[in-house]
């Protein structure tokens, strides 16, 4: 039997609808605040992943899903390296949806020179090769805001009330979220305080791991997230970013944690928050579900460099993502859920196959009234057809009988009160209608 690869999920059923709900309320809340909604490629050039994401993180170096044709697949193995490739030949699957955006922004000009910042929205699928595990899929789902063009404070701020008012509405009880904020500089301040970092991993040399001794190299502040518990002690003593900020990134994180005590936010300052992206200026944030056990579910920040490193004119931007897997598990943790019931639509049915054709016509005219309905397609008898309309939770079923239809009626059924009245063919659609409203 074909199965599927670990890591990667089939979303269908009640799943299936809690990721079109999640949607639906980003379609809304995100609508509210002006922005409009964006598909990219799920396959990029390498390149806009190395320029914007960072070529020393673990995204782009191990969890980057490359992707070959066939007849290039052949040659590369012929060849034992890509180094022949033209960078266009050279291809992988988003890992995540900001570098593609911004891409797109470049390409397309969605800021031009003293125009209104652009704001885009998306919800696709990612893919990262990573060792699957609870809330950790190879192919995942993201929903995602990109606001570029704005360097003011209050997007921070507006990006991270937008952020928490979704957990709102998708049903979280916010009490039980920690949202942790940070500043991370800029090209400014931040070079100085990563050459800190590398000296003081170096300075601990024998305390520190493997990798952390490689991060010192390429990555220094990735140390923060090393999971050795030796290296988290060690690092509990490095240098901290806030003590190394300049003075205009320090008053742009201080304006945005005003904005967010004015909007009545609670929220944790963690300065060892890094985050696993290289393009992040200034602020940086992510949440987490208290005792989800799922991690981060959901996180962003600034990144007022992405643009250039792309190809194109300096302008700043900000946004985040949120994991639809992850919510979904941490919704269930909380006792609850995204899952919406299907739908219930009404049942025709027909009390023998004289009256199919007339019932083919009934679903047709229900149909075009807007209203959702299903019949027998498998030549069932009437008994076990209302047992279908009964699994599918029909309120209603429309009977049709030799008798009725020669006197052009059907007969209408409340399936719950079993309560029943013939209503003219004609008047089916209005009189359906009314009773389900
Ligand atoms: P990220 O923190 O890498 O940020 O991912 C955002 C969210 O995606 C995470 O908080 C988590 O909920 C979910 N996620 C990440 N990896 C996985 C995985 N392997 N399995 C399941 N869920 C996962 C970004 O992707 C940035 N592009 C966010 C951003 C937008 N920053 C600025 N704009």
């Amino acid at each position: 039997m074909a199965q599927k690869i670990q890591g990667t999920e089939d979303l269908f059923g009640g799943y299936m609808r809690a990721w079109q709900h999640m949607q639906d309320v980003a379609r809304e809340l995100f609508g509210s605040y002006g922005f409009d909604m964006i598909e990219t490629p799920a396959i990029e050039q390498v390149d806009t992943f190395v320029h914007g994401i960072g070529e020393s993180t673990d995204v782009v170096r191990k969890e980057m899903f490359r992707v070959v044709s066939g007849a290039l697949f052949e040659n590369l193995l012929a060849a034992g390296s890509e180094s022949g490739l033209k960078a266009k030949q050279r291809m992988a699957m988003r890992p995540e949806g900001t570098a593609g955006v911004v891409r797109a922004a470049v390409e397309n000009n969605f800021v031009p020179q003293g125009a209104a910042p652009a704001k885009l929205w998306y919800a696709e699928a990612m893919f990262r090769g990573e060792r699957p595990q609870k809330g950790r899929l190879r192919q995942f789902h993201q929903v995602g805001v990109e606001w570029l063009g704005a360097p003011d404070p209050a997007a921070d701020a507006e990006c991270i009330i937008m952020l928490m008012e979704f957990y709102k509405r998708l049903g979280f009880d916010l009490s039980q979220l920690e949202l942790r904020v940070n500043s991370m500089g800029d090209e400014d301040c931040r070079p100085a305080y990563r050459d800190k970092v590398r000296d003081f991993i170096l300075a601990h040399e024998d305390e520190m791991c493997e990798d952390c001794l490689e991060r010192a190299q390429i990555n220094p502040l990735r140390s923060f997230d090393c999971k050795n518990e030796r290296c988290q002690r060690v690092m509990r003593d490095a240098p901290l970013v806030t003590d190394n900020l300049c003075d205009e990134c320090r008053s742009h994180y201080e304006q945005v944690k005003r904005y967010l005590d004015a909007a009545g936010i609670p929220y944790e300052e963690d300065p060892t928050l890094v985050r696993g992206l290289d393009y992040y200026t200034r602020t940086v944030f992510e949440v987490e579900a208290v005792s989800s056990g799922v991690g981060a579910i959901g996180g962003g920040g600034r990144y007022d460099g992405l643009m250039e490193l792309e190809g194109g004119k300096q302008t700043p931007g900000i946004g985040f993502a949120v994991g639809f897997e992850r919510i979904a598990l941490a919704l269930e943790a909380q006792g609850s859920s995204l899952e919406t019931p299907a739908p219930s639509c009404v049942y025709v049915a027909c009390a023998s196959p004289d009256e199919r054709a007339a019932a083919f016509d009934v679903t047709l005219a229900l149909r075009q009234a807007g209203i959702r309905c299903e019949a027998d397609y498998q030549g069932r008898s009437l008994k076990s057809q209302f047992k279908q309309a009964d699994k599918l939770g029909a309120p209603i079923c429309v009977v049709l009988g030799s008798e009725e239809l020669a006197a052009g009626a059907a007969t209408v059924r409340d399936m719950r009160t079993h309560e029943q009245d013939l209503v003219p063919l004609a008047a089916l659609p209005e009189t359906v209608g009314t009773r389900l409203a």
